[in-house]
């Protein structure tokens, strides 16, 4: 069975868009595929962070992963910080990755400015490095990811052949999986950017108040026709709620329209809010029932799981590198 690897940043609560862009899609991978699911919880503290936080995200994001539909029995759901072995490969690939490479992530540059004034920490210049080596321990064939991961991806792909060429071919260099790109929800206030945390009142995050999510819908930008057509270029707020709408219930475009032909914004506003209710509804209940203590006995398994599968390749690994 081929084995896939992603890994989520514990750093805020789920969204529609993370959801239905990729929480669905390693969700329908459970049946074919042994999937490792990782909570990236050493990458979280990369950026200046407040512990408390980050333990009650992680919990958070695990509970809210299993309510939505990972099986913990069928999906090797782990910390990535219960395995030590990604830590020890982070540091054999850290010496065979080059400066300049790194200099020239995307991401490092983004967030070396974002955090110009705190101090740039080294961690958010490695970060890609420990990325690798999270894929490469487990030799994962497949890794789905987001559009703004290709980068570390293909720096991913390149550590490996590289070792690979420097020790012998250990390592596995792993597919890429792009999630796709036709699911991609706008922000309900800005409707021509992506869904993000970063901002607050476009963003549906799942597990939130029923009144959060009702206000946030119905105060959703549109625009000053009154009509319920899918046109995304001149009417970006009405077409990206169309798009949510149509993910919720499985109706095409053509029937949205015809549904709401005559109907006002608000009619529709709030068939978007029940539609999303009707959808979440199992969800969000389940999650209220997820414990501590039952998360603890997940964590412990998938720690146990994970640093089964991770420690082969490791000894493989220091064999081969001349540590043992
Ligand atoms: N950097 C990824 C993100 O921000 C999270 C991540 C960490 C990851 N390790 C990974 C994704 C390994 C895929 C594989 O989304």
């Amino acid at each position: 069975m081929k084995t896939i690897l992603t890994g989520i940043k514990p750093s805020g609560q789920i969204h529609l868009g993370n959801y239905l862009g990729v929480i669905k899609e390693i969700i329908n991978f459970q049946n074919n595929y042994r999937v490792l699911l990782m909570i990236a919880d050493l990458h979280a503290q990369t950026v200046p962070y407040q512990p408390s936080k980050l333990r009650a995200l992680t919990y958070e994001l695990a509970a809210s992963l299993i309510a939505l539909g990972i099986d913990p029995q069928k999906t090797i759901l782990f910390r990535q910080s219960d395995v030590p072995a990604h830590l020890y490969l982070y540091w054999v690939l850290g010496c065979l990755s080059y400066f300049g490479e790194l200099q020239r992530m995307h991401e490092f540059k983004e967030q070396a400015e974002k955090f110009k004034k705190e101090g740039i920490g080294s961690g958010i210049f490695m970060y890609p490095v420990l990325q690798a080596a999270d894929i490469l321990i487990y030799n994962a064939d497949l890794v789905p990811i987001g559009q703004d991961q290709l980068q570390h991806l293909e720096l991913t792909r390149e550590l490996a052949r590289r070792f690979n060429q420097r020790f012998g071919r250990v390592l596995k260099v792993p597919e890429i999986h792009l999630h796709s790109e036709t699911i991609k929800i706008m922000s309900l206030t800005n409707p021509d950017k992506k869904m993000s945390k970063s901002d607050p009142d476009g963003c549906l995050e799942i597990f939130s108040s029923d009144r959060e999510i009702r206000d946030k819908i119905m105060k959703a930008v549109t625009d000053s026709e009154a009509e319920i057509k899918f046109k995304p270029d001149i009417k970006p707020g009405i077409s990206n709620l169309m798009i949510i709408y149509k993910h919720l219930t499985n109706k095409t475009l053509i029937e949205i329209e015809k549904e709401f032909s005559g109907l006002g914004y608000l009619e529709f506003k709030k068939s978007v809010y029940e539609a999303f209710m009707n959808y979440f509804n199992k969800a969000r209940k389940r999650k209220k029932e997820i414990s501590k203590d039952y998360l603890d006995r997940i964590f412990a398994k998938g720690a146990k799981k994970a640093n089964y599968l991770a420690n082969q390749n490791l000894a493989k690994i220091l064999r081969i590198v001349g540590l043992r």
